[in-house]
């Protein structure tokens, strides 16, 4: 049986619950693909793991095991992986460290699945190319809505069609926010500070608030999706920060319901995308999205309009999107190589590499 080395960076609350995942799912992968997934190394900000024969749940908790040091460059060149689950912390503006190691990676011929939104808002393309041209996967729903399906929906379910337009609910803090504000009719304070007590939004929430998270989760799909790539620094942008208590009684009497909502608008053969506050009245699908439910709305040239709601916002639900992703680099890379031209592998077209054929 060949086994499948995984590699995670960032082991904070999803990189956890990847390992999780990965270890109840071990049968699966055996069963399914004929695959011994193992996770070979973590890291941390300061320190790191690796054992080629696999990592336990046991050994990854017990933090006194870990070796200082172990982490950044020196982590992907020492780590014998194949594929890299990236969920180190997003920096959006510099794409953090997260670019570095996505890039590195590629540099050891792993396969990338990305949870962080920073590298990829910062150089999708560049990603992108570098994976194409040496036939790696690049995978990002964690990224772009995680439980709630965006690019799969757009590349997959939807293939072949276009889309002339898309909004979309996908930061479960806001939506949270503005649920709790018009359920509960309090201040905006008052409804952040309940979402901090549930765990739901950091103690720093103005990357989801001021509707940053929703612009990189946009920026990310238009880049995967459509290949159109986003300035999120330049996009059109509102967040929910400035909404009143006389905004939500005002909302409520109107009988309309209030939501942080990415769009994007490929009517005009351009690409625009912008977030703001949708009112969205009481039978809108959006308005089923309550609390920590994300929705998509799609529409299309020839399959007409479609609205997807629930895919709530979780740890759990974030590292199954991920692990979404690896099934599907799994079944791509079951299929049999296609046949190269006297070029070689080139391009977008290039077959994803094999797996090493690892013994036993
Ligand atoms: N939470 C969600 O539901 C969700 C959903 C979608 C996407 N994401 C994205 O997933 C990523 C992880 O989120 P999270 O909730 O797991 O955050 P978290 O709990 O804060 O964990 C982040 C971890 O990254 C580690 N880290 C910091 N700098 C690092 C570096 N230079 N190299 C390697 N690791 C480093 C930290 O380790 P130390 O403890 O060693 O400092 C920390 O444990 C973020 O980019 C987030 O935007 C999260």
């Amino acid at each position: 049986m060949a086994r499948l080395h995984i590699a995670i960076t960032g082991f904070g609350g999803i990189g956890r619950k990847v390992a999780e995942l990965l270890s109840a799912r071990a049968a699966r992968y055996r069963q399914q693909f004929d695959l011994d997934v193992r996770v070979v190394g973590i890291c941390g900000s300061s320190a790191g793991l690796i054992d080629e024969g696999g990592l336990s749940l046991e050994a990854l908790s017990d933090r006194a095991g870990y070796t200082q040091g172990l982490t950044g460059e020196t982590f992907i060149e020492q780590v014998p992986a194949d594929l890299l689950i990236e969920a180190s912390p997003t920096d959006f503006r510099t794409g953090g460290a997260a670019l570095g190691y996505i890039r590195q990676a590629f540099h050891r011929q792993m396969h990338v699945i990305a949870i962080s939104k920073g590298a990829l808002v910062r150089d999708f393309p560049g990603l992108h190319a570098e994976a194409s041209r040496r036939g790696l996967a690049l995978k990002v729903s964690g990224a772009a809505g995680s439980a709630m399906p965006t690019v799969d929906l757009v590349q997959y379910n939807l293939a072949g069609c276009e889309v002339t337009s898309l909004s979309a609910i996908v930061t479960g803090t806001t939506n949270i926010i503005l649920s709790e504000m018009m359920d509960r009719e309090c201040d905006f304070a008052d409804a952040l500070a309940e979402a901090q007590r549930l765990g739901v939004a950091e103690s720093d929430p103005t990357l989801d608030t001021h509707g940053w998270d929703t612009a990189c989760k946009i920026a990310i799909l238009c880049s995967a999706a459509f290949g159109d790539v986003i300035d999120v620094q330049t996009m059109e942008r509102q967040g929910i920060d400035h909404v009143t208590l006389a905004d939500v009684r005002r909302w409520k009497a109107q009988g309309v319901v209030p939501r942080l909502v990415g769009r994007v608008d490929r009517s005009t053969g351009a690409c625009e995308a912008s977030v703001g506050i949708a009112l969205c009245g009481p039978d809108h699908p959006f308005a089923r999205a309550h609390g920590r439910a994300k929705s998509v709305h799609v529409v299309t040239d020839l399959m007409g309009e479609l609205t997807l709601v629930g895919g709530g916002s979780s740890p759990y639900g974030t590292a199954a999107a991920a692990l979404k992703d690896l099934e599907h680099i799994l079944r791509d890379l079951q299929r049999p190589p296609r046949p190269q031209g006297p070029q070689g592998p080139q391009g977008p077209q290039a077959p994803q590499a094999p797996l090493r054929q690892r013994s036993l």
